[in-house]
């Protein structure tokens, strides 16, 4: 595996591979690698020749109070686990390899990123659509995959391949989970041992809103309030938000007709925790 800090080399290797008629997969990632990103990369490389997977906590993307400064780090163990996943090459920019001095360009996405995150995070989705571009425009590739986790991230990110006619297929990958539910995420390292178990909120009141989905209930409402009662019945959690809205323009909805998208954002002590899940009235393995 090689490792490349540079933007202009990084373009060449993808000259070098187009040329060669190579397919080229990515994964954007901001590091600290767990199963949900090596996912990605699995995926990466069944649909790819070739297979870059970047590191970039992009400063951009934070909110002022938000945990950049301490964004968990560790190149060298993020190294071996891309190389055992059979990563061709790990691109890891600086902050002024990718915003030198004078940048002022943002890619603004408009609609979607008005809900959920969009609400709390202000200029999150402008940071995250802006470095996506440019590590298109730097990795070149035919296809690109990101997780499901970050459901919003993810549609935001097809709009906006959509609407500026990249030329890149986007594949969103089911969300990994640990062996309890918690869904996988570099954040879950802020966790103490009491919070971790906290944390298993979230999954348990997805798991409850599906239920009361399949049991026959549509009113959204209703659904909120029971998962709203369960999470604050764990110790150190605090809603963020709770949203059941259309799995397509995340625009919340008052009644579940044939699907829609529950998604939430908690804090469990400092850690800022999210999940979804698509509801269902009859769920795809029901189905005959
Ligand atoms: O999902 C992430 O890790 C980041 O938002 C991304 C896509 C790498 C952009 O910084």
């Amino acid at each position: 595996m090689e490792i490349i800090y540079n933007v202009s080399l990084m373009q060449r290797k993808a000259d070098e591979w187009r040329s060669a008629g190579k397919k080229i997969g990515f994964v954007p990632t901001m590091g600290f690698f767990h199963e949900g990103h090596l996912e990605l990369m699995r995926v990466a490389r069944k649909n790819a020749d070739v297979v870059v997977a970047s590191i970039f906590v992009n400063p951009i993307q934070f909110g002022p109070s938000e945990d950049y400064n301490r964004y968990p780090k560790d190149i060298e163990r993020d190294k071996k686990k891309a190389q055992d996943v059979g990563v061709d090459i790990l691109f890891i920019p600086s902050v002024e390899e990718m915003y030198p001095d004078g940048f002022q360009t943002k890619v603004h996405v408009e609609k979607l990123t008005k809900h959920l995150c969009g609400l709390f995070r202000p200029g999150h989705f402008d940071g995250v659509t802006t470095v996506v571009t440019k590590l298109f425009n730097i990795v070149k590739p035919h296809v690109a995959v990101f997780g499901e986790k970050d459901y919003q991230q993810l549609l935001v990110i097809k709009r906006m391949v959509k609407d500026l006619n990249m030329d890149v297929h986007i594949i969103g990958v089911p969300t990994v989970r640990e062996a309890d539910g918690l869904a996988m995420s570099s954040r879950n390292t802020y966790l103490s041992p009491e919070e971790r178990k906290s944390a298993l909120c979230l999954k348990k009141s997805i798991d409850m809103a599906r239920d009361m989905v399949k049991k026959g209930e549509s009113n959204a409402s209703i659904i909120k309030k029971k998962v709203e009662e369960l999470i604050t019945s764990y110790p150190f959690t605090k809603i963020q938000y709770i949203s059941i809205c259309d799995p397509d323009t995340l625009e919340e909805i008052s009644q579940i007709n044939d699907k829609a998208l529950i998604a939430m954002a908690v804090f469990v002590g400092n850690a800022r925790l999210i999940d979804n899940a698509i509801l269902e009235k009859v769920e795809k393995g029901d189905r005959i």
